[in-house]
């Protein structure tokens, strides 16, 4: 067995010569092995894979100091590229890879405030709203035996991103869709931050060997680019379109407009890369993957399905559609919205972090330029803090009213699904608002049950990739009368 030794720094268990602690990780579910190493060698320890040395936070009180009271220290991403990136973006990385200059400031303002328009019950946003909620329904009511519904959420979220981007949704058989849902499932092979892939990092040589990660990143790119032209077609006729009386709220138009600003460090091809990765691929994939596994977990838990029902019909009743205006009074399925971004925890390491100068993460050293990764799974799934984390129980977030915990809770505080400090995601209200909308327009309309094929919705069996995802099972949708 290999030994614990700490040296006067961060604590580490000792690995194999040249190898380091490769051959001790999980390679499917690192974050799996560093919960439970957490145990032994506390918040704040190193792990050296090869050549690759980096420091795991696991406790909320080293990733608060990390985010947010060191936040301005560790908001770089890395000092080292990262070759599966840099092939895929040609270089450009987008947002979430990207250094905080003031270009990556002046997108992530205008990204920020455009999508919290998602959530102001806009009159063109609620309409795309409502026809994309109706055409979920409707496809889930056409299902009359057991089915696998992982097809009608992708279609879903990824057309509310692209109605954000573009103003218009698409059929799953338009061409720009379909290259868009091919490019979303290779990336979450291509860059998987696990197994298959990651040799392409530390050995960049092996494309010369008909590497098979290096062939598809190749594909992908041609279909990025083929994504992109076709964007810029859409954006074109959209402009055509627009009638000048009501606003433009187009997420492409303010981007074009950052675009053409002097100074503003935008490229064309930055901009591909964050209109391609940064939203629809990142937008997509979070989400649609935790209302995936949602569907999962509802169809087991029939006692959280019957009080979100409870709570849908006295507030909105089953002939009106939900609107994000119901929100306030509907505690439980909020407070089962934030038990789904625990329990699932779909983005289990945020992009690493790094600081370009030494810095200490509770009273340990961490050198500059090391990587640092944010271990969220380990945060939403501690057995000192959580009383049985690998329970669904919506109930943690609701007081002994079943009214939801005010924000500074510990509870939600404890929560931090979508990191937080500067390198917070841009996504969260858009996310948090699809997610309402989902869980309670079903169970306003359906029963779910379990289907022919089923697995287990226990978060540790979850897939590997850049974000979590469910094995297959179905489900049986049946209308509620
Ligand atoms: C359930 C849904 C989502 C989850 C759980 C999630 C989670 C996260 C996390 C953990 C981070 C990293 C924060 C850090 O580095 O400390 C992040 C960053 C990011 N997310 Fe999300 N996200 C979701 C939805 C979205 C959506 C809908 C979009 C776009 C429309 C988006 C775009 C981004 C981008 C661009 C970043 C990089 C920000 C930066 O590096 O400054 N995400 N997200």
């Amino acid at each position: 067995m290999w030994t614990r030794r700490a040296n006067h720094q961060i604590p580490h268990y000792k690995g194999w010569p040249m190898f380091g602690n490769l051959f001790q990780v999980n390679r499917e579910r690192p974050e799996l092995t560093f919960t439970e190493w957490a145990k032994h060698l506390g918040p704040v320890f190193s792990v050296k894979m090869l050549k690759q040395q980096f420091v795991v936070i696991s406790s909320f009180e080293a990733i608060y100091e990390t985010l947010v009271e060191k936040g301005n220290s560790f908001m770089s991403r890395s000092t080292q590229r990262i070759y599966r990136v840099d092939l895929l973006t040609e270089n450009t990385e987008g947002i979430s890879f990207m250094e905080p200059t003031p270009t990556w400031m002046k997108l992530k303002k205008t990204l920020h405030r455009k999508i919290r328009i998602y959530d102001t019950g806009m009159k063109r946003i609620e309409e795309i709203n409502r026809g994309l909620i109706g055409n979920l329904v409707n496809e889930f009511m056409m299902r009359k035996v057991s089915f696998n519904p992982k097809e009608i959420i992708f279609n879903t979220v990824m057309n509310t991103i692209l109605a954000l981007l573009l103003g218009k949704t698409f059929r799953a058989d338009e061409e720009l869709f379909k290259n868009m849902m091919k490019f979303e499932q290779g990336v979450k092979l291509a860059l998987s931050s696990s197994g298959k892939g990651t040799e392409l990092d530390i050995f960049p040589w092996l494309r010369f060997f008909g590497n098979q990660t290096y062939k598809l990143i190749l594909e992908l790119k041609e279909i990025r680019n083929r994504v992109w032209e076709l964007m810029k077609k859409e954006a074109a006729l959209g402009d055509q379109m627009l009638d000048g009386s009501e606003k433009d709220f187009r997420l492409m138009t303010a981007l074009k407009e950052v675009l053409t600003e002097k100074d503003s460090g935008l490229s064309e091809g930055l901009l591909k890369t964050v209109v391609v990765l940064d939203l629809v691929f990142a937008g997509t994939t979070t989400t649609a993957n935790t209302l995936y596994i949602y569907l999962n977990i509802i169809s087991q838990h029939p006692d959280v399905q019957g009080k979100l029902q409870e709570e849908v019909d006295a507030v909105v009743g089953s002939s009106r559609c939900v609107s994000l205006a119901d929100k306030e009074d509907m505690p439980y399925t909020q407070a089962t919205m934030f038990e789904l971004l625990r329990f699932t925890t779909v983005a289990v390491f945020a992009p690493p972090h790094t600081s370009h100068t030494d810095a200490t993460l509770q009273g340990h050293v961490v050198p500059a330029g090391v990587l640092v990764l944010v271990n969220l799974f380990a945060l939403h799934h501690d057995e000192e803090f959580w009383k049985n984390p690998y329970e669904f129980q919506p109930e943690r977030f609701l007081d002994e009213h079943h009214q939801l915990l005010p924000a500074s809770h510990p509870n939600r505080r404890h929560l931090l699904p979508f990191g937080a400090g500067p390198r917070l995601c841009i996504g969260e209200a858009l996310a948090k608002s699809r997610l309402f909308l989902v869980i309670s327009s079903l169970a306003q309309k359906f029963n779910i049950h379990p289907g022919d094929v089923t697995t287990s919705c226990d978060p540790r069996v979850l897939l590997t990739g850049p974000i979590l995802s469910s094995r297959y099972f179905e489900i049986i949708a049946k209308e509620r009368s």
